[in-house]
């Protein structure tokens, strides 16, 4: 039987490269008398955060495949954001065994907090194209968050680098489209879904272009079906009640259900099998 190394003075183990003990002392509740659910709230929320940062590590790393046209690999870093977009749908179901009822015996203890107020949420959405100048706000005084908003509300979203590298494959893109001023919210262009119905109708030659912008839609149609299922969860939780955050709750969220970040992508499908662009050979 082999038995486990005890590990050395100062040499680097588990909890010391983790900062497991750091961690682990970072879930400090608010309700007095303690309500037992408060922990699970708390540690899905920290968890949601820590798979955003790794969501937004990626899509970084996919901006980085995409200027120098290596799809494929592109491709291969959205199956991780995949799955990962697959865990965060799924953790939901967890919150969901905490009962309108525990969940009201805390809740005013968390006023005015509100997952609205995640700045990661956020530099996601602005990265993928879901442009917002109010969502500037959120930094209130803290500069350094402010100095990260503003970067990722002004700088290209993943979507850009998605045309670019199509327009440098041949899918030619309008000029407007590929200088536009990158603050600005993408507006959704017939000329762009038109391109992108070559990318389909073409797919076996240019496959790699093919497998990405299915990647992106997919991405896309995931984010949406955390937002349907945050949502019905919020209804099962609050009902028709305001937010912690001042929104007036479900409804408020309702509304972002219609948020499309690549719209030309979901454009393609009205096109193909009208005979624009002509049938699959
Ligand atoms: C009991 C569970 C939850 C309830 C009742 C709830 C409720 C709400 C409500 C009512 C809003 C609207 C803003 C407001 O006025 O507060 C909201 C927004 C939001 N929540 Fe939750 N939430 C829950 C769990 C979570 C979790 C686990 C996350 C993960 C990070 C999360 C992330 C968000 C985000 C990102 C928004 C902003 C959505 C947008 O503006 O599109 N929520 N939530």
């Amino acid at each position: 039987m082999t038995t486990a190394p005890i590990p050395g003075p100062g040499k680097l183990t588990y909890g010391s490269y983790l900062k497991v003990a750091e961690l682990l002392e970072l879930q400090q509740r608010k309700s007095d008398p303690v309500h037992h659910d408060e922990m699970l709230f708390i540690i899905a929320h920290q968890v949601y955060e820590l798979w955003f940062k790794q969501a937004l590590h990626e899509i970084e790393a996919v901006i980085g495949h995409l200027e120098r046209d290596e799809a494929l690999k592109a491709g291969r870093v959205f199956d991780r954001l995949h799955r990962i977009s697959h865990l965060l749908i799924e953790q939901i179901p967890v919150l969901e065994t905490m009962s309108t009822i525990d969940f009201a015996a805390f809740r005013d203890h968390l006023r005015p907090a509100s997952g609205f107020q995640s700045v990661q949420f956020r530099l996601l959405e602005f990265l993928c194209g879901a442009k917002n100048p109010r969502m500037m706000g959120l930094a209130g005084d803290d500069e350094a968050v402010r100095r990260r908003l503003e970067e990722f509300a002004a700088r290209p979203t993943v979507y850009d680098h998605l045309l670019r590298h199509l327009d440098r494959k041949g899918f030619t893109m309008p000029r407007e489209v590929l200088e536009r001023d990158t603050s600005k919210l993408h507006e959704p262009d017939e000329r762009v879904a038109k391109a992108m119905v070559r990318v389909y109708m073409e797919s076996d030659e240019h496959y790699p272009q093919f497998r990405l912008c299915e990647q992106f839609l997919e991405f896309d149609e995931r984010f949406s079906i955390w937002r349907f299922h945050h949502v019905k969860m919020v209804e099962r939780m609050i009902g028709g009640k305001t937010g912690t955050g001042g929104s007036s709750g479900a409804k408020y969220l309702a509304g972002t259900l219609s948020i499309r970040f690549f719209p030309e992508i979901w454009m393609v499908r009205d096109y193909i099998g009208t005979g624009y662009g002509g049938e699959h050979p």
